[in-house]
């Protein structure tokens, strides 16, 4: 198409994909686990897994034995190494903004923005329309994706990614309302934007979903298909083009470019810390502080007690940012996040950031 439907500015040529489908996410979820325990299945919430190898993993204190492991959890945390130099972890931002019922068609509209493209210099945008009540649907836009942790070293803090967006949606979509909702998450960018479905790289029973790219759910979907008939040892035609270990030529460029980004983070143990003094931290907010050898990850809280941890991930020992808009500390080399109380909320750490004293009198 000429000219791109439903947007109020100029885009230039589209394609279009007439007669897509539209499904809830959570009642989709509802009827998987619903099937699951129909089936004898049992899913245990709240259980953390500390250490996986070879047909046995810890959990909550654990030891769990299986004759096959499936570890989907986003980023990858039984791999170290071999799976993160593979993939790199993105922040990615979405609002929720009101419009009257019927103003703005049901559609899906999603751009190939890329701000490193010598050819276009924006983040990519995906937009669609959710029913939100009997009066009103919801604008739900998404994108100004940046490296876990390197906001600031694109100039947009990470909190302020949602006015980029917000005024995204107004241009385009004119009836746009209340802003209702406001949230962050993380996806995985695969090498080849393929996601990696199959058995880790190295073990034998042990298998793994990941490098989802912001399509989890079809990736998912696609996962529970394949493993099952891996684990059963059946041949599957998308064994090759999903499996972890596959090796692409083709991006190479791509490779070396991600993989001296992620190297440069770690010059972040040399340099200086975000301020000289735990004084200069705003109440409620974070920030690195160098003392002596050592970098801290320190947060006030909003009565003006300090909290601080060794700023070093745990994983393999970059140096956190802290995150204002989500108030996590950040590794900007392979995604892991900590809340502002040391705790690990997103591997591929397993463990919390190292509590360490800091004396107020000392800063
Ligand atoms: S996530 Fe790998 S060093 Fe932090």
């Amino acid at each position: 198409m000429d000219q791109t439907p439903g947007l109020a500015k100029e885009t230039g040529p589209s394609l279009h994909y007439p007669n897509q489908g539209q499904f809830h996410i959570m009642k989709y979820l509802k009827g998987l686990t619903d099937a699951i325990i129909r089936m004898g299945g049992e899913i245990y919430t709240e259980t953390h897994v500390e250490a996986i190898k070879e047909h046995e993993l810890i959990a909550n204190g654990h030891v769990v034995k299986a004759d096959i492991i499936v570890v989907a959890t986003n980023s990858p945390i039984n791999d170290l190494v071999t799976m993160h130099t593979k993939q790199w972890p993105y922040r990615t931002y979405v609002v929720g903004i009101k419009v009257a019922k019927g103003a703005v068609k049901h559609s899906l509209w999603w751009d190939t923005g890329d701000k490193d493209s010598k050819w276009v210099t924006e983040p990519y945008k995906y937009t669609r329309l959710q029913s939100l009540d009997d009066q009103n649907d919801l604008i739900i836009c998404g994108g100004e994706d940046h490296k876990t942790g390197q906001a600031d070293d694109e100039g947009i803090p990470e909190e302020n990614r949602y006015d980029v967006l917000i005024e995204f949606v107004r241009q385009n979509f004119t009836s746009a309302g209340e802003i209702i909702y406001k949230w962050s998450g993380q996806v995985l960018e695969p090498l080849d934007c393929m996601a990696y479905i199959g058995k880790n790289p190295g073990n034998d029973s042990i298998y793994i979903v990941t490098g989802d790219s912001g399509n989890g759910m079809t990736h998912g979907t696609i996962a529970g298909m394949l493993l099952k008939d891996l684990v059963l040892g059946k041949e599957n035609p998308w064994a090759k083009l999903y499996d972890p270990s596959r090796i692409t030529l083709k991006v190479a460029g791509d490779y070396l470019k991600e993989a001296g980004n992620m190297a440069a983070q770690y010059t972040d143990l040399i340099a200086k810390g975000d301020v000289e003094s735990v004084n200069e931290i705003p109440s409620g907010e974070g920030a690195i502080i160098t003392k002596g050898l050592k970098k801290v990850a320190v947060y006030k809280d909003e009565t003006g007690v300090i909290h601080s941890y060794s700023a070093i991930c745990p994983h393999l020992g970059c140096v956190v940012h802290w995150n204002a808009n989500e108030k996590t500390f950040d590794c900007p080399c392979h995604g892991s996040r900590f809340t502002y109380t040391g705790e690990v909320v997103n591997g591929p750490a397993v463990s919390g950031l190292e509590k360490i004293s800091l004396k107020q009198d000392q800063s």
